[in-house]
């Protein structure tokens, strides 16, 4: 089990915007419920500053080179990313990896389920990219379809190996 990712993304890999997400499409936030509630989340400062407070039903780690800045927060810091993972790499929980770009990039060789899903729409404002992943290590299984506020999207499931 261990870690998996999630993340939404756009046709050129968008993933955020000015602190913020670069789609609004609530079928997909429902999908991350779904997909994350009674599991374990993992994130960088800037996701969870992002967030308007603690997912409910979810464990919260949060990497931060500065335990400070969350030290009133209701939350688990991290400060070392190798001393995570390697507490971590061998657990029976489904840990997810919700981003944001940096922990992604960190992450990704560390995760063997990657939930993807991939909107049918660009932004050339978007300032925070999903990293380039080579596609043939990655069996892929897409979950469902939807579309929201005229935005289409896949619900894609890569599993490695
Ligand atoms: N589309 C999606 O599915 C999705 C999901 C999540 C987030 N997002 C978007 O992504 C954006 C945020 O992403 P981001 O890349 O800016 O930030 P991030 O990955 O959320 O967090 C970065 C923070 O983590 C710290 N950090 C990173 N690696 C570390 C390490 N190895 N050890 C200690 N601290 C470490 C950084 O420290 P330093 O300051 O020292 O570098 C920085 O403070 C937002 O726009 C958010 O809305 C999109």
């Amino acid at each position: 089990m261990s870690f998996s990712l999630i993340a939404a993304i756009g046709q050129n890999n968008e993933l955020g915007k000015k602190g913020g997400l670069v789609f609004k499409i609530p079928g997909d936030l429902k999908f991350f419920k779904k997909v994350t509630t009674g599991h374990p989340v993992f994130m960088g400062l800037n996701t969870w500053r992002s967030l308007p407070g603690k997912l409910p039903n979810r464990e919260h780690f949060v990497l931060t080179p500065d335990v400070a800045e969350i030290a009133n927060d209701d939350v688990n810091p991290v400060t070392n990313l190798d001393d995570f993972i390697a507490a971590h790499k061998d657990s029976d929980e489904e840990i997810f990896v919700i981003g944001g770009g940096m922990v992604y990039k960190q992450m990704l060789p560390h995760c063997n389920k990657l939930y993807l899903t991939e909107v049918h729409a660009s932004d050339a404002d978007a300032d925070v990219l999903f990293p380039n992943f080579d596609h043939s290590l990655y069996k892929r299984e897409v979950l469902a379809r939807g579309e929201d506020n005229n935005i289409s999207y896949d619900h894609v499931l890569y599993t490695k190996g």
